[in-house]
């Protein structure tokens, strides 16, 4: 009896000081709320496509869609894979941009919807070793890339939506959506009734097969053989049809302590972060969550050869800023060539994007969601200080008269300067808020920030 107390005792024990190392939640995510912002790439076979196929420039949808959009046939688009040849691959050079740009951490799609993936896999030959004349694992001289620069590496897997492994669900998309393809009616008459595939092989396997076989053993490669991984970035909840299969995928997780999980597991899925995506919330709407909006630079996630729509280094930096003072994160995407370069036009933007964080990086990282209520000038993060606030004012519409009211703030101000010059500012008191006084012109063209001390705490509105 004695010696099963003590057995018992030394169970408990055992179990206690295993528990205390697992880091709490807000352990976790301490790294990540200092971040503030990263970079996602979407990479694979549909970037050989380009958002066109058969001469038909893709009609709708995103470029890595191209394979469900124009319903090309699996083995067809598998005979493309050989093709895929990224001989411009240089992932130092991915992760050094990712730094130069003031990203902390990158995260890619190890396997997006078609299924291919981007590193060595046994559980499936659809992979880039087996699949391709390239040959070589692409994930794990990225890994010991983003070590060398001090970048945190995520994978975005693609758990449920898989077109060409065979049982993954499809996500319906209809034939007609894609291009002039004459069987369309034939084969929007077959995604009807096969739930959205449309390829009779996509249907030799089930979806619990399909887990078992495909979806656990990669996201156990990608946990145990690249080193540390600090975030599993999954996709497309609803159309995870088990919730066996999610909570498998889920138990995977414990293979990297301190790995940090979306919400896009299963539908209700909490993760530890929210994903909202394309679009910034309304700070009301996240306030105390943790949140991440991710979002395309241009029009597409997978690179598109005529893409249009790239958004201005003026309004990245404006979105970077707007987030950061809502207290999210910021994954700005980068879909690659084919042969595994940047387009011209996301060097440039994350160019400028570093070159404003170098001077303003102080308001964005580290910092937390605005104090203030809505500011008609630009936006507002704070540092809290001992018994102080530190307040970043970020303006994006200098006023002309030289005088910017912060309305409702009527703390006394301890220090007033320009992040940009550190030169110092006079500030007044009125009954409802305070006045900066600025010089005529703004230090910098997109935002410029005044730092501000005041006394004590601000409580959020
Ligand atoms: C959507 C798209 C997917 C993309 C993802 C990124 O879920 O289906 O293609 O990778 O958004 O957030």
């Amino acid at each position: 009896m004695k010696k099963r107390i003590f057995i018992l005792i030394v169970i408990s024990l055992i179990s206690i000081a295993t528990n205390a190392q697992q880091p709490t939640q807000s352990e976790r995510l301490a790294w990540w709320h200092e971040a503030k912002f990263g970079m996602f790439i979407h990479w694979g076979v549909y970037s050989l496509y380009g958002g066109i196929y058969n001469g038909h420039q893709q009609a709708r949808g995103d470029a890595a869609w191209i394979l469900n959009r124009c319903k090309i046939p699996v083995a067809e688009y598998r005979e493309t894979a050989k093709q895929f040849n990224p001989v411009n691959y240089n992932p130092e050079f991915w992760a050094k941009m990712a730094k130069e740009a003031g990203m902390k951490y990158l995260i890619i799609t190890a396997k997006h919807h078609d299924g291919f993936a981007l590193f060595h896999s046994k559980a499936s030959n659809w992979n880039v070793v087996d699949a391709t004349v390239y040959g070589k694992d692409l994930l794990k001289p990225l890994a010991e890339a983003c070590r060398k620069y001090g970048i945190k590496l995520g994978f975005y897997y693609s758990q449920a939506v898989d077109w060409t492994n065979p049982g993954g669900s499809a996500a319906r998309r209809l034939m007609s959506e894609g291009w002039p393809n004459p069987d369309s009616t034939k084969i929007d008459n077959y995604t009807k009734i096969h739930d959205g595939k449309w390829d009779p092989v996509q249907e030799t396997s089930t979806f619990d097969e399909y887990i078992d076989r495909v979806a656990v053993p990669q996201v156990q490669e990608l946990l145990s053989d690249y080193g540390d991984v600090s975030i599993l970035w999954w996709d497309y909840a609803t159309q995870m049809k088990s919730i066996e299969g999610a909570a498998k995928l889920k138990k995977l997780l414990s293979l990297q302590p301190k790995i940090i999980t979306n919400d896009r597991l299963y539908p209700d899925f909490p993760g530890d972060t929210k994903t909202p995506e394309q679009a910034i919330p309304d700070q009301s709407s996240v306030a105390g969550q943790n949140w991440e909006t991710c979002m395309t630079m241009s029009n597409s996630w997978g690179y598109k050869k005529n893409d249009t729509g790239w958004k201005s280094t003026e309004t990245l930096i404006r979105n970077l800023v707007k987030i950061a003072s809502r207290g999210g994160n910021y994954l700005l995407n980068v879909g690659p060539r084919p042969d595994g370069t940047f387009p011209d036009e996301c060097i440039q933007r994350l160019k400028e994007i570093g070159e404003w964080l170098e001077v303003n990086g102080e308001a964005v990282y580290g910092t937390q969601a605005s104090p203030l209520g809505l500011l008609t000038w630009g936006q507002c993060t704070q540092k809290p200080i001992k018994n102080n606030t530190i307040l970043y004012l970020s303006v994006f519409d200098w006023p002309k008269d030289g005088k910017l009211t912060v309305q409702g703030l009527k703390k006394e101000v301890i220090m007033a300067k320009l992040l940009a010059t550190g030169a110092d500012l006079i500030t007044t008191k009125t009954a409802d808020s305070l006045i900066i006084s600025l010089p005529v012109t703004a230090p910098d063209k997109i935002v410029s920030v005044i730092k501000l001390e005041v006394k004590g705490k601000i409580f959020n509105k």
